[in-house]
Formats: structure tokens, sequence, C-alpha cells
């Protein structure tokens, strides 16, 4: 590949886990001459990161497509060439789809490829490519880490993922398919990537993973070592100051991982636990493994060890067979945990997953009547774990500046949006705060 200097625009959709792979893509490229541009019109290199989790997702992909081809135009005009690349669960799942119904892509290649990515472009600039395979080799050991100056400018809180894929094969869900097995990192390559972070200023890192707490890294001895274990390796570093990590399985939360919530105070009191429904019936054709009843015990379990904590989760609805009453059994364990925060969705159903053959298919009607439902239960809910927050005292990490003048923005330990008054030279401090206001999206607070 030419070291002439390049400039580079990626597209990220759907979950973190692409936001950190996007931002991989670019470090391996870096080497390379390319440099990452906001504006897509003087890309010479267009990657689209895809995210196949619902209907949606998918088509956007094949909509943006649809404008690139004129883009592409215009620029070849001007004497451009412009390489249009897809990456992501959309290229995994549906690579030769793309190529044959998108004549405008010349690259497409799956999430274990980003550390083929120059040569995969080198290839395209000869003829089209498409790389879907699940290769042997570890593209984390092979994918060259951020220059300090690239972390700096992404911020004081990162992402790090420690663990890929997944073995579950829930019912619904592409990710086992798009994502491969379960795949963990050894503890010293995430440990040496976190120490990097936290010398260039990074002050909170998220931990991800499609099932992240199965991770079940090597250690340096060989031995297995659990989320928990990582988490307890992780808090030595210094500087970094705040922990979180997502997603998690209820069966997943073990005894060690659930003591780390009591015992380490950098790991923030916030966990994104989803459930899906709280039908029995529907967990199980959901395959989800666990019942209404062993993850509500789980959830006990962990306020035990750490009272207060935030629970937030993700929920489906209308998924094949759910009747009125598996619904109100949803409403009710939301009633029952009480969340500070959720995500819901309409049940899509996705090729090549069981859901989308069962019968029963539940009416496009039906399903929005309940989304909204259960929308605005979780709506109340979120908002009365703010309306709680008043009057108390708590940390933020101040991280950019604030809507209005004056104001610094950052997060509660709870992951809410707090704006502060306060002096632009406190970014990147944690500091205490005292909530004065409640607003819909986020709280006000002032310094202590
Ligand atoms: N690994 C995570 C979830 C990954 S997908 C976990 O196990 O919880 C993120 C969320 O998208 C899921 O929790 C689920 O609520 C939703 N989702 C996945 N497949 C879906 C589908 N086919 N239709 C609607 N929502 C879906
Ligand atoms: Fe999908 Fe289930 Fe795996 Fe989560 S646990 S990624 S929902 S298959
Ligand atoms: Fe979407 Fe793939 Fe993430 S399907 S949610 S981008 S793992």
């Amino acid at each position: 590949m030419s070291q002439t200097p390049k400039r580079l625009f990626i597209k990220t959709y759907g979950c973190q886990m692409n936001v950190y792979d996007s931002d991989r893509m670019v470090d391996a490229l870096t080497p390379h001459g390319y440099s990452q541009t906001n504006d897509m019109g003087e890309a010479d290199l267009i990657l689209l990161n895809t995210c196949h989790i619902r209907e949606k997702a998918s088509e956007k992909v094949f909509s943006e497509l649809g404008r690139l081809k004129q883009l592409r135009e215009d620029r070849a005009e001007q004497g451009k060439t412009t390489m249009i690349g897809v990456a992501g669960c959309v290229a995994q799942a549906e690579g030769d789809e793309i190529i044959a119904r998108a004549p405008v892509v010349d690259l497409v290649f799956g999430p274990q490829s980003y550390h083929r990515l120059p040569q995969l472009v080198k290839q395209a600039s000869e003829a089209r490519v498409i790389d879907t395979d699940f290769p042997e080799e570890d593209k984390f050991t092979q994918l060259p880490a951020p220059t300090k100056k690239a972390t700096i400018a992404r911020g004081l809180t990162a992402f790090l993922t420690v663990q890929e894929g997944c073995d579950k094969f829930c019912s619904f869900c592409v990710v086992p398919y798009t994502r491969g097995n379960e795949v963990s990192r050894p503890v010293a390559q995430i440990v040496t990537e976190a120490k990097g972070l936290a010398e260039a200023g990074v002050r909170e890192i998220t931990l991800l993973g499609q099932n992240v707490n199965a991770y079940h890294g090597l250690d340096d001895a060989g031995k297995d070592t659990g989320l928990g274990a990582l988490l307890v390796e992780l808090a030595k570093i210094k500087g970094l100051d705040r922990l979180r990590y997502t997603t998690s399985h209820p069966n997943d939360m073990d005894d060690a991982l659930i003591a780390t919530h009591r015992d380490l105070p950098q790991l923030m009191p916030y966990l994104h636990l989803p459930v899906q429904s709280g039908s029995d019936k529907i967990l199980k054709s959901m395959n989800r493994k666990h019942t209404r009843a062993s993850y509500i015990a789980v959830i006990e379990n962990i306020r035990l060890h750490r009272p207060g904590i935030a629970i937030s989760g993700d929920f489906i609805v209308g998924f094949p067979g759910e009747t009125e009453e598996d619904f109100c059994d949803t409403l009710s364990l939301i009633e029952h945990v009480g969340y500070a925060s959720a995500y819901s969705f309409k049940y899509s159903p996705r090729p090549g997953t069981p859901g989308a053959l069962m019968q029963d298919q539940v009416e496009a009607k039906v399903a929005d009547e309940r989304l909204q439902r259960l929308q605005a239960l979780i709506k109340k809910q979120q908002a009365e774990f703010n309306q709680q927050c008043a009057g108390k005292t708590m940390d933020v990490l101040l991280e950019k500046p604030g809507r209005l003048p004056g104001q610094l923005a950052g997060r509660s330990p709870y992951l809410q949006a707090v704006h502060v008054d306060a002096d632009p030279g406190l970014i990147g401090s944690i500091v205490s705060i005292r909530v004065k206001s409640i607003g819909p999206n986020s709280l006000y607070g002032e310094l202590l």
C-alpha cells in the first residue's frame, strides 16, 4: 500500500463493540498513511461498520450504499477514486448478498478479519474482495495499539473488548452467527492495553463482550481467569478510577464477579443485565436458559453485595407466542426489579435464527402497543430513579463542556448525564457534587 496521505471515513452502527472495532480499524490503517475524517465527501476510503441485530439495522446499510453510489460518481467526476468497504455483522451474515446487490462495494469483511484490513484494502484496489472467514489467528495480537495521540483524542473514557462471540444461541439472536464462538483475550493482553489507555489519561474503562461475564481468559500461568479476577487486576492500574462492563448474561454472574461489586470501589454501581422477558414460557422458547425467578435471585444477590446499585436491562416484546398474559409477566418483573434505565425492542425475526421459523408470530400492531406500554413503565422508573438522587452527593467524571457556557458535562457512577457549573480546567477530574435539580435527560449538580 502506498504511504501517500489518504483520508478514511468510518460510519459505525450497532453496539459498543462496533465502536471499539471502528477505532481499531483506524489504528490498523494509521501506519499505512490513513487519517480519519468526519467528512464523507473527502474520504478516499469509506467503511461502514454494520449491525445485523434487527431488520431495520440491516436495511440501513443498503440504503446508505445507495447514497454512496452517488457520492462515488461525484468524486469520480473530480478525478478522485473512492473505495467502499462494508465491515461488521451485516458483512459477516450477508457478505455474498452485499457483493451481489451492491456493485458500489469494493470490499466486504467480517469482524474477525480486522487485523488483515491493510492487506484487504490493497487487494481491493485490484479486484473486489470478500473475507468473512473465522481465521485461526488471534486478530488482537496483530492489531496495532492506538497511538497515545489517538487515545487522547478519543477522550477520558474508553471501551476495551475482552471477549467476543457467544455460545448461548438465544433463539431470536444473530450474534452467535455474526460474531462466532466465545473467545476471551488473555489477561496480560488486556492489562497491557488498559495500562496504555490509563497512561494516555483515560480514567474510565468499560470492558466489552457480547457475553462479557462469560469471560474466561488465561493468565500468565495458563490458568483460567474469570471476569471478577480480571477486574481485580485492572483495579490495580494507577489512574484507572472507574471500571464498568457490559453486556452480561444472568447465568454468568458468578460469586467472584458479584463479590467485586462489594469489594472494588473502582467498579461503578451500575449493571446492565438483560432479561428479555418476564414470562417463563417465553424465556424457555427464547432459549435463555434462565427463569424469571433465577434472574430475580441474581439481582437480589447483587443488591445484597452492593446496595443502591443501578440496574438496567434489555427487553423484547412480541416474541412468537407472547400472549397478553406473558407480556403482563414482563411488566410485573419490571415493577418488581425497578430499573434505572432499559432498552426495549420489538421482536424482529432474523434469518437463520430458530425464532424466525416459529409459529404464532405476534401481529405488528399488538407488538407496537406492548412496546409503548413497556416503555412508559421504564420511563416512569427512570424518572423515579433520577428523582431519588435529588439532594444527594455523588462523584462525577467531568468529560467535556456542557450545553450552556460555564457548564461541564460528565457522568455519575450510575451512568446518568450530569451538568455542573465548573471551570474548564476541571475536565478530566472526578469531582464531588450535590444534585441540585433533575432534568428530563440529565441531572444538574453543584460542586462541593
Ligand atoms: N449479548 C447481549 C445482547 C446483545 S443484542 C445479551 O445477551 O444480553 C442487544 C439486545 O438486542 C438484546 O439484549 C435484545 O434485547 C435485542 N435483540 C437481539 N436480537 C433481537 C431481535 N431479533 N429482535 C429484537 N431485539 C433483539
Ligand atoms: Fe444474543 Fe443471547 Fe448471546 Fe446475548 S446471550 S448475544 S442475546 S445469543
Ligand atoms: Fe449489532 Fe453485531 Fe453488535 S449484530 S449489536 S453490531 S454484535
